[in-house]
């Protein structure tokens, strides 16, 4: 991640230069760029159905599968003898463009099967997928119309798009599409990466029909595949990448789609502070935030292993009982977990992420109830994480007490019941009501039910209350 952090600083500083190089001096990309509404800043209302009502699948559903597949799944993270490379490998292996672009003759997943896909997601209780249409490599996953760039090219020629959107409504899941504004192909696409200024020249790009071009295929995107759940941006922290842009963008998605979720990857760059800033969720990556953020929405993006991309060195992956507690964790803090996996070029997941996806379905089997539709931990501090669902609250103990009881820190209102998840018979455990003063407490039996993460489920008459 180092590297890619090292490389996001250095196109971001370079960005400006490149455009004095361009002749493009930013005020003349603004004035020459007009949003698909007219005038972008003329477009400020909030467009209906509300926030809450466009969020509430998103909400209730908690667990999504972010896929990333390409050109660059070919590669497998390996150029001329380096293997750290992975979605980024155009960019960090200087691919010079006409070499990377002989990937689209080779780009035949025989092997691929959305239904497959989408059913493993499901199995693991996940509840929509966000796949790449499009990376920062330029290549579209979809039949797009306005460009050669894509699957319509390759020996494979299927619409991976359509057979995704397919799949997930055929399984009931809410199909998401990731799309990268940032576009290392694109000949309008400004900057140029530093070490490719020589050999693709400026001359004659405009950026401001890479914005076109970039707005007529998200149009596509929601137009041809049914309803999307989440317009899943990234790619925009290019300085060419406006404000105003990415108000027009937001308001786009939203004009083709009103219920459409789109997220907070879409803002760009400012010169005066943001006032308004864009997106119906904040997308953390590869880290779970410290606390919550109460009141705003968020998902945390995160990597089975080390990378994003398809690496066939990369097998540092997490372990189930990691993977579970990531779940838990964002859960508890009141997000959602959107999981990586990185297909490889034949059309199959890696070995290891089936295998993790399948451990999690089977917890998710039993214990999915403390994680769909629940918000986020009522105790400020307690050796166990937990979430709340109405007249509930679920505790995920790891650290199974040696000693009994378990203690429940500032909780206020009396416990109803107690019982294990996996209990089916909702055998209840032995609570003590606590000295005057002290807290209540639970009496767990000697044995975790669950090795990596066991549920304990306490109902209330009310809603209830948990102090310092
Ligand atoms: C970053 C990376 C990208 C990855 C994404 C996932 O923006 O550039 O490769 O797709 O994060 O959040």
């Amino acid at each position: 991640m180092a590297a890619m952090d090292m490389s996001r600083r250095s196109f971001v500083q370079g960005s400006a230069a490149a455009l004095g190089a361009a002749g493009l001096p930013l005020p003349s990309l603004l004035s020459s760029y007009v949003g698909p509404l007219g005038r972008a800043d003329a477009v400020t209302r909030i467009l209906p159905p509300s926030g809450d009502e466009r969020m509430a699948w998103w909400r209730e559903a908690r667990f999504g599968m972010f896929i990333h597949w390409g050109l660059y799944s070919i590669l497998a993270g390996e150029w001329m003898g380096r293997t750290d490379h992975a979605e980024w490998i155009r960019n960090t292996a200087h691919i010079p463009l006409a070499e990377y672009d002989r990937l689209v003759g080779r780009f035949d997943p025989v092997k691929f099967d959305a239904d497959a896909w989408v059913g493993m997601a499901k199995d693991a209780g996940m509840k929509y997928v966000t796949i790449t249409s499009k990376h920062h490599d330029g290549f579209c996953l979809f039949d797009n119309r306005l460009t050669g760039f894509c699957i319509r090219s390759t020996p494979y020629r299927h619409d991976v798009m359509k057979l995704m959107a397919d799949a997930s409504r055929r399984a009931g899941l809410r199909q998401c599409w990731y799309h990268s504004i940032m576009d290392w192909h694109h000949p309008d696409y400004l900057p140029r990466r530093d070490w490719e200024a020589a050999t693709r020249p400026v001359d004659g790009a405009r950026y401001a029909r890479f914005v076109r071009y970039l707005h007529g295929s998200v149009e596509q995107l929601l137009k041809n595949y049914g309803d999307i759940g989440v317009m899943w941006f990234d790619g925009q922290w290019e300085q060419t990448w406006t404000h105003e842009m990415g108000r027009a963008l937001y308001q786009h998605c939203r004009q083709l789609q009103p219920s459409v979720i789109v997220n907070n990857r879409c803002e760009g760059w400012s010169q005066t502070p943001i006032t308004d800033p864009l997106g119906d969720f904040r997308t953390p990556e590869q880290e779970v935030p410290a606390t919550g953020w109460p009141g705003v929405d968020w998902e945390s993006c995160i990597t089975m292993n080390d990378n994003w991309g398809y690496n066939s060195h990369d097998t540092n992956f997490k372990s189930v009982a990691r993977l579970i507690g990531l779940l838990v964790e964002t859960a508890s803090k009141g997000g959602n977990l959107l999981l990586n996996i990185g297909p490889k070029s034949d059309g199959t997941f890696p070995d290891e992420s089936v295998e993790r996806l399948a451990a999690i379905g089977r917890w998710m089997k039993v214990n999915g109830d403390a994680i769909y539709g629940t918000t986020a931990s009522l105790f400020a501090a307690a050796p166990f994480r937990s979430t709340t669902k109405g007249n509930r609250i679920y505790l995920f103990v790891t650290d199974w007490p040696e000693v009994p009881p378990l203690a429940l820190p500032g909780l206020k209102t009396p416990v109803r019941s107690a019982y294990l998840l996996s209990d089916p018979a909702k055998t209840a455990l032995v609570l003590n009501a606590g000295e005057p003063g002290a807290p209540q407490s639970l009496i767990l039996p000697r044995n975790a039910p669950d090795p990596n993460c066991s549920v304990v489920v306490l109902e209330f008459d009310s809603v209830p209350a948990v102090g310092a």
